[in-house]
């Protein structure tokens, strides 16, 4: 399902057309649609729905509150991965009893910050991080509920820099030795064993890695509770891929939860997930304006006024996102690199476009809603651009373009430093 589509040559998200968002906004500027979100995550909540479940909202994809605040009122929890993000789902309203905790690298003060919010979960990646949570919770007088990500040495078939259920990757408890981690962790005073979890990468788009490592992970969970120790969940993680080019192909959510209920139907077990990507993922557009065209001898390029740090996936990943003007005009066609104003060579948002555009156009970059801004950056001092929700033909503020001063707020020159 789209809610972007074309009128009379102009491109609209829901009711309303994203010239005049651009009006209101400048650019660029990133733009969700309310009901894409909603109808994504109900693909995982209507899949599950014969079993007990929670879907757990994957934050960093994008983690504006007006966003968490859509997922939290349709019953979303939250997987969380820094202090930072929890801060963001309680001030959006989540619960913290949806709230799950994962990541490597969870600091004291962040635990210690979780233990008070008394958060549903954390997911714990290794043993020295099991005896600091013991520790903590211990000092706050409290147990903690805990499920270990185990890394069930999956291939995700996917790019290595997001693959993570591999042996030799830096995330989870190796396979081999979660058992003997479960009945450590069972002995600990503080602790309370809940789940236990994995999540084997990200952008995947075939189900069999998926449904692989929901074999290997049900198996551990067999042999943990016949070792004695009881299980309230089991979470299989995020992942869930999306399209991002035309003709591409995207996962089958509908199909693969549907048949993961079943498969979990009677096993009194609790199935979690923790999709980030699919449900914001197709929902945002970049907003951009051509700057300049220069004709170059050999290549043709469009200056616009987004860049990589706005949204980095292209040079950081070398990832694809569609480009289109918003509204059809006649105008030349040519093949053009798309590149922003950033000096770096690998400011590139799409190489090789065949666009009909000339310049002050105005250009979408679409499914632009995971990983974009909330990995945008300040890099040659740029303020991050606003957000907008689009929800049916009303139009949402919901984060103001940064300002210039504020950048640089928090900073001293030498006669003011101390
Ligand atoms: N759970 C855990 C523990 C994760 O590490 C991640 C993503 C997710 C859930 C959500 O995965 P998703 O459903 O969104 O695939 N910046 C990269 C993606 C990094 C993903 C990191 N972990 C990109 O732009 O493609």
């Amino acid at each position: 399902m789209s809610t972007l589509q074309r009128k009379d040559g102009a491109l609209a998200m829901e009711g309303v057309p994203l010239e005049e968002v651009a009006r209101r906004f400048g650019t660029p500027c990133y733009v969700y649609s309310r009901s894409m979100i909603e109808a994504a995550y109900r693909e995982f909540d209507e899949g599950l729905a014969g079993v007990d479940h929670l879907v757990c909202y994957a934050v960093k994809a994008n983690s504006n509150l007006a966003i968490l605040d859509v997922l939290r009122r349709l019953g979303s929890g939250f997987d969380i991965v820094s202090g930072g993000e929890l801060s963001r789902v309680r001030a959006a309203g989540g619960e913290s009893s949806k709230i799950l905790f994962s990541g490597v690298g969870k600091s004291e003060a962040e635990i210690r910050f979780a233990l008070g919010e008394r958060i549903r979960c954390f997911n714990v990646e290794s043993e020295p991080e099991l005896e600091r949570l013991n520790a903590l919770a211990g000092a706050a007088g409290t147990k903690a509920a805990v499920s270990l990500r185990v890394n069930p040495d999956v291939d995700a078939k996917t790019h290595p820099y997001i693959s993570t259920g591999l042996a030799g990757n830096k995330f989870g408890i190796p396979y081999g030795r979660s058992l003997e981690v479960y009945r450590h962790a069972a002995r600990l005073p503080h602790l309370v064993v809940s789940g236990i979890d994995c999540h084997i990468g990200s952008q995947i788009l075939e189900a069999s890695p998926l449904e692989e490592a929901v074999d290997r992970v049900l198996e551990l969970a067999d042999a943990v509770i016949a070792a004695g120790i009881p299980l309230h969940h089991v979470d299989f993680g995020g992942g869930f891929g999306i399209r991002y080019r035309e003709g591409d192909r995207t996962m089958d959510v509908g199909h693969y939860t549907r048949k993961l209920a079943q498969r979990m139907q009677g096993r009194g077990l609790q199935v979690l997930l923790e999709p980030g990507r699919y449900i914001v993922g197709n929902a945002g557009v970049l907003l951009t304006r051509v700057e300049y065209l220069k004709l170059d001898k050999a290549k043709r390029f469009a200056v616009v006024d987004a860049s990589m740090s706005e949204l980095i996936r292209p040079a950081l990943y070398e990832a694809w996102h569609e480009i289109v003007p918003v509204t059809e005009a006649p105008r030349e066609r040519a093949t053009y690199d798309v590149v922003g104003p950033i000096c770096e060579s690998s400011d590139v948002l799409g190489t090789g476009r065949e666009l009909a555009i000339a310049e002050g156009d105005l250009l979408a970059i679409l499914s632009a809603g995971a990983y974009a801004m909330a990995m945008a950056s300040n890099y040659n001092t740029r303020p991050r651009p606003p957000e907008a929700l689009v929800d049916g033909d009303r139009i949402l503020a919901i984060r103001a373009r940064e300002s210039v001063e504020s950048l640089y707020a928090g900073e001293s020159t030498l006669d003011k430093a101390e």
